[in-house]
């Protein structure tokens, strides 16, 4: 009866393993479409096993990750970036505060990151690149360790979810190469998120968070992260759920641009990542595989009828990404706000609740 405690412990997102997918009978892989579907229309959440990334790519991305985090501020800040809108480099304690880009006011987000893209040229005809997703990587001098791990860390969890690209389109019964599409020469971004100890008597703000409540922007998010507490997704009622991610397990989560394709069949969960002082240090890797930049996102066929329309309108990827960016970088609310309807409403009845408390 090992069971009901492992689902407590994972805050009740589900175990796919992703084996069978390659080589795997139809059978096989229709089961695997269905969880996944399950998952993503009930919570937005769910963990792989099985996803073919190697251990040592994650270790050794975490061990470049504690070396370049342990170095001075003043050279990790070298790497800062130059421009808001420029999604690369070292982002501060305070650079950021997630909850902007759903429109919400908050504090400044208690947490360090890194940022990188592609490593290499805009693709051929891209070079023009107005939403700066082509930027070029901000590599530090030290560790120089960093480039190469990161790099193969990078390689890997890309090809995952392009995996998860097909899986998504047998799910909802598309073309299987239905968002591959969409992804010729996508936005790929990898933010390592390092949460450091919060000394005993830090001075949080009412309300300050390591990652303030967000939706991810783009299609699907694959994250590593330490078994350590912190995240956590707010469910239906309002309620913040622990996610704990299962040992050797990614937890992928959609972004707002698969809400929008499917008018949310499937779910953008808004989530975040809360203080846990005795829990010590947190370190995440977390991928965000967004789309073309000039993608234009339009609801499904399958996803309306009459009797339920579009509930968004079209969206270009790239719009929607950078506004979202300028309002986690600007500390100001993000127009975009309508992509996450009514979770926001919901979020902001939970806040109102603790306010009262
Ligand atoms: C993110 C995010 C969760 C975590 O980077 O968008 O939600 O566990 N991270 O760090
Ligand atoms: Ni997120």
């Amino acid at each position: 009866m090992s069971e009901p405690t492992e689902r407590v412990r994972t805050g009740d997102v589900p175990m796919i393993d992703l084996r069978a997918w390659a080589t795997g009978t139809p059978d096989q892989r229709g089961a695997i479409a269905t969880a996944v579907d399950d998952a993503c229309r009930s919570t937005g959440f769910f963990q792989v096993v099985g996803h073919g990334v190697p251990q040592q790519l994650i270790d050794d991305a975490l061990q470049v990750a504690d070396e370049f985090f342990g170095l001075p501020f003043s050279a990790k800040q070298q790497t800062a970036p130059v421009a808001d809108h420029v999604n690369r480099g070292f982002l501060a304690v305070g650079s950021e505060a997630l909850s902007y880009s759903v429109g919400v006011d908050a504090p400044a987000d208690v947490r360090e990151a890194f940022v990188l893209g592609p490593d290499g040229p805009p693709p051929a005809g891209h070079e023009a690149d107005p939403y700066h997703v082509f930027a070029p990587n901000l590599w530090p001098a030290q560790p120089t360790g960093l480039r190469p791990a990161l790099a193969a860390y990078f390689a890997a969890v890309a090809e995952l979810a392009t995996t998860l690209l097909d899986i998504y389109a047998v799910a909802l019964q598309l073309a299987p190469g239905y968002f591959r599409a969409f992804n010729d020469h996508p936005t790929q971004t990898l933010r390592i998120n390092y949460y450091e100890c919060l000394v005993d008597g830090a001075e949080l703000a009412p309300g300050q968070q390591r990652l303030g409540a967000h939706t991810d922007y783009g299609i699907t998010t694959v994250l590593h992260a330490d078994r350590v507490p912190g995240l956590e997704r707010l469910d239906d009622a309002g309620r913040w759920v622990p996610v704990l991610p299962g040992p050797g397990a990614f937890v992928i989560n959609l972004g707002d641009l698969l809400a929008q394709w499917t008018n949310d069949r499937w779910r953008s969960t808004i989530h975040r990542v809360v203080p846990s002082p005795a829990a010590g240090r947190r370190r995440s890797l977390a991928f965000f595989l967004d789309g073309d930049y000039d993608a234009v996102v339009s609801c499904l066929p399958s996803c309306h009828d009459t009797g339920n329309p579009p509930h968004y309108s079209d969206v270009t990827a790239g719009a929607h990404l950078a506004e979202k960016l300028r309002g986690a970088r600007t500390h100001t609310p993000a127009a975009a706000v309508d992509t996450v309807g009514d979770r926001i409403g919901a979020l902001r009845d939970t806040e109102r609740r603790a306010d009262d408390r």
